[in-house]
């Protein structure tokens, strides 16, 4: 495996996250990304098993039964680039389509390396698919990707699973600004976003009856305990999940359940809590289906197609650069 640039990555960029996070604002908050060590990761992958959580299940769908179209509308790429290392499932399908005609290589990016391997051990095997997994950022992941191809050879790049509502909305912009920025015209984006649903609908999907999304939040906790010597008590916080219908997300928080002060040895400081008191560790947007054209339109995509899953509600768009 490639590990491309690692300036972001790495416990010092965690410790100073966690010091300006939890210590230096007003309102505490930690970036959703550090939810995924292996402990996190791996809690990830059974939320998408969830019966409360269809929008995994909601994107495979789709990509099943539109993916000979997506590879035919994309002009058929050499080069599938998928950010983030997805499960292995879902991305198969379009790697199968692409790879139906010509030899592929599919290039996964990801700053975890775990995660990586395990996708790219699975998919590497297709028939006519070669696997580069890259422990990177996402756009120096794709700048690496692109190096030394053919003038005729296209690329499609996978950005699946609505990681994009994890995104501010200004974030989500400027990235998909910035990732067309790094291709070439006919180049194509797939980007999959989960849709406005009701609230009650949404609230379970991010807090489960099994208590698997609450041990997703809380290991955020069980992380800084481990990597960076807190000394948090888990049970002295409680997950919790907000629909904020103004801002069309759900947000996800760690409230403290009595006023405490946590120790934490890296940063050689105490946190302070309120009882009540939240950390805000994610917010999930979800969109209108015009919107997500619409984002993409705005930073000089050109919409190809839409496909909608009415069952869950979830969208694939397909972008042309
Ligand atoms: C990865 N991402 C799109 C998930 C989401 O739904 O926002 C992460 C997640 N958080 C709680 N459950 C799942």
């Amino acid at each position: 495996m490639f590990a491309a640039v690692s300036e972001t990555i790495g416990t010092s960029a965690f410790a100073r996250d966690v010091s300006e996070g939890l210590m230096d604002g007003t309102r505490k908050t930690l970036p959703s990304s550090w939810l995924y060590d292996e402990v996190g990761s791996a809690l990830f992958e059974v939320i998408t098993l969830l019966p409360e959580y269809g929008l995994t299940r909601a994107d495979a769908a789709l990509l099943r039964d539109a993916a000979p179209e997506i590879v035919r509308l994309a002009g058929e790429p050499e080069r599938v680039i998928e950010l983030g290392s997805g499960s292995g499932t879902k991305t198969r399908y379009i790697l199968e389509a692409a790879a139906a005609e010509q030899d592929i290589t599919y290039l996964p990016i990801d700053i975890s390396g775990a995660a990586l391997s395990a996708c790219s051990s699975l998919l590497g095997k297709l028939p006519g698919v070669s696997a580069q997994p890259l422990e990177a950022t996402y756009l120096d992941g794709i700048e690496y990707s692109l190096r030394g191809r053919e003038a005729d050879e296209r690329a499609l790049i996978l950005f699946l699973g609505s990681t994009i509502g994890n995104f501010t909305p200004r974030e989500a912009e400027d990235f998909l600004d910035a990732v067309r920025e790094k291709l070439r015209p006919g180049d194509s984006l797939l980007l999959g976003a989960d849709l406005v649903k009701p609230r009650e609908q949404l609230l379970r999907a991010y807090d489960d009856a099994l208590g698997v999304t609450a041990a997703f939040n809380l290991n955020l906790l069980g992380r800084i305990n481990r990597e960076l010597g807190g000394e948090f008590v888990l049970s002295r916080f409680a997950h919790e999940a907000r629909f904020d219908e103004r801002h069309s997300r759900i947000e996800m928080h760690i409230r403290s359940l009595t006023r405490q002060r946590v120790w934490i040895g890296a940063l050689d400081r105490a946190v302070e809590f309120e009882d009540g008191e939240t950390i805000w560790t994610e917010s999930s947007h979800k969109f209108r289906p015009k919107e997500i054209a619409a984002i993409g339109e705005r930073v000089g995509w050109e919409m190809k197609r839409q496909w909608l899953d009415p069952d869950w509600g979830f969208s694939e768009t397909l972008f042309s650069a």
